[in-house]
């Protein structure tokens, strides 16, 4: 046996080693929690045989409290590189089988260097939470630790797309990583983020809650709006990875590349003619529209069960990547709120930072009132709204299906925020306020002058008529150009494609600044 053959022996055993992580017994529990180890996730998600691993024999370097007699390879964290659909991404995994995923300086040292060797190849990073926090014994260290891969996630961010998977805990401090990044992906029963458990809770507020009430994947995708994407399983949630990068560009300065569809472009969409409900107060779902004009009807949706009244996701016209912004008039009639502003106003970001073109259904009533929406800051929150439309410079197609008033109106990419192509049905109503809101304004004193309330109720129907006829309609922008052309619903996926071919060559910058000052 020659000396390399020894070397080479020992260097596999080492690797068998590290690959045991936290060792056997650990390893069962994790999978016991119904949860994967990071090696298993990290294969689930690349393509198969792409992965390199990086730092395998990194250990930590504290001496506190006795921890330097217990060290394992890795030290608690998988990074390294490999391939989605042959596309290049950095990846780090969190063990759980080494002292918990907690993290340490040298634990740190490896994600920052996934994520520098990221943004030097311009490759998106993907990181899988599932850590108890700061690793209590190495103090400080680990604060640093942390701090330094925030840093490289604020400096990241509209470079490269960043994706975090919480599958297990995320708590303290640890949330603002994946905070910071672009999507967050949780997974039903095993995921659980919170800047602080459920004891401290208890201590501090008196108030008694599990971890799934605190932090639990469903309250961050209903209520608190945290969770971009919530799945049952992490099977699905790499599935989900997988997908959401394929309308996604590399980094900012590429473009996301056309998937071929068979889906014809002039494909016409009778129901669309029909899809508008003959009372104006009464709903429709706007994701039937949305799924009519797409290719193939396919759009990954984004912050489901967060302010519904808005949609957004993603989707293809004609195998080219863009962002749909739509007001869902089957939830609280398509209003604009707090929530939805905001909602909207990052995904809008997003798009605008990765070269990604922004298509906006409009069918909104206005601005939620009420002194909830105002003492929670509507008006800023709408205006991060306005603001993100505002500045972003990719292609806007926007198609106002039914109503547009308001606030709203200017708000929803109109042709004044920059809008490039702007259609309507002719089913819309574009004007400063609703007919009755209107009316109640324009006619008080007549209103109130009249006793009898047949009369009365008579007088106002007549009024709303005469305002409906004259603003209810699309013909009053689109006399003006506000309006570029009045559409028929069903041919609603071929203007769309025309005008999203002729916008791709769109060049818009904005004025040279250090950065905008956007309503926070
Ligand atoms: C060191 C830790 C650890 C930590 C867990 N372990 N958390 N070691 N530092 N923060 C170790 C445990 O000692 C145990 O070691 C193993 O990981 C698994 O932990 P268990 O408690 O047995 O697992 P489980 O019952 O599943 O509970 C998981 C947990 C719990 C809920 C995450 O471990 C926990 O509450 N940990 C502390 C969480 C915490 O308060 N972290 C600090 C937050 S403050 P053995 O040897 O038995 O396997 C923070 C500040 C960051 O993070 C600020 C950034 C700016």
């Amino acid at each position: 046996m020659s000396v390399n053959s020894d070397k080479i022996r020992e260097l596999c055993q080492l690797r068998e080693k590290a690959k045991m992580g936290g060792g056997e017994k650990r390893i069962d529990s994790q999978h016991k929690k119904g949860k994967y180890t990071a090696r298993e996730r990290i294969a689930m998600l690349l393509d198969e045989g792409s992965f390199e691993e990086f730092d395998m024999f990194v250990k930590h370097r504290c001496t506190n409290f006795g921890i330097e007699k217990e060290a394992y390879y890795g030290d608690g964290v998988v990074t390294g590189y490999g391939t989605i659909d042959g596309r290049l991404v950095y990846v780090f995994a969190q063990d759980f089988t080494v002292f918990g995923g907690s993290l340490s300086e040298t634990f740190a040292a490896k994600i920052c260097k996934v994520m520098d060797m990221a943004m030097k190849m311009g490759a998106p990073v993907i990181g899988i939470n599932d850590s108890g926090g700061a690793r209590i014994q190495e103090g400080v260290n680990s604060l640093s630790g942390y701090t330094e891969i925030f840093q490289r996630n604020i400096l990241a961010s509209g470079v490269i797309p960043q994706i975090s998977a919480i599958f297990g805990p995320c708590a303290g401090g640890a949330v603002y990583s994946p905070a910071l990044t672009d999507f967050i992906i949780m997974s039903k029963g095993i995921s659980y983020m919170f800047v602080t458990g459920p004891k401290v809770v208890k201590t501090v507020t008196g108030e008694t809650v599990t971890q799934e009430q605190l932090g639990g994947a469903s309250i961050h995708a209903s209520k608190s709006g945290v969770a971009h994407f919530v799945v049952d399983s992490e099977e699905e949630g790499m599935g989900l990875i997988r997908k959401l990068l394929s309308y996604i560009p590399q980094n900012n300065l590429e473009e996301t590349p056309l998937v071929a569809t068979t889906d014809s472009v002039d494909r016409l969409e009778d129901v669309l003619n029909e899809i508008i409900p003959d009372n104006p107060n009464k709903p429709y779902d706007v994701l039937e529209v949305i799924r009519a004009i797409v290719d193939e009807g396919e759009f990954l949706e984004s912050q489901k069960l967060f302010a519904p009244n808005i949609v957004t996701g993603f989707a293809r016209f004609n195998g080219q990547s863009v962002g749909i912004i739509a007001n869902q008039p089957k939830y609280l009639a398509g209003v604009l709120d707090i929530n939805a502003s905001r909602k909207a106003a990052r995904f809008i970001r997003f798009c605008d930072a990765f070269n990604i073109p922004i298509v906006t259904l409009v069918d909104v009533p206005g601005f939620l009132p009420g002194t909830g929406q105002e003492y929670g800051g509507i008006i800023i929150h709408g205006a991060k709204l306005m603001f993100a439309y505002g500045e972003a410079t990719v292609p806007k197609v926007t198609v106002i299906l039914r109503k547009s008033y308001g606030g709203a109106y200017c708000v929803m990419s109109s042709k004044h925020l920059r809008g490039d192509v702007n259609y309507a049905w002719p089913t819309a109503e574009i004007a400063v306020m609703g007919p009755s809101g209107a009316i109640e304004v324009l006619f008080a004193k007549d209103i109130a002058a009249i006793e009898d309330e047949a009369e009365k109720q008579k007088f106002i129907a007549e009024k709303e008529k005469e305002y409906r006829d004259a603003f209810a309609n699309p013909y009053n922008a689109a006399k003006y150009g506000y309006i570029d052309d009045v559409i028929e619903p069903r041919n609603s996926r071929f203007r769309i494609i025309r005008a999203l071919q002729s916008l791709a060559t769109k060049k818009l910058t904005n004025p040279a600044k250090k950065h905008s000052n956007i309503p926070l």
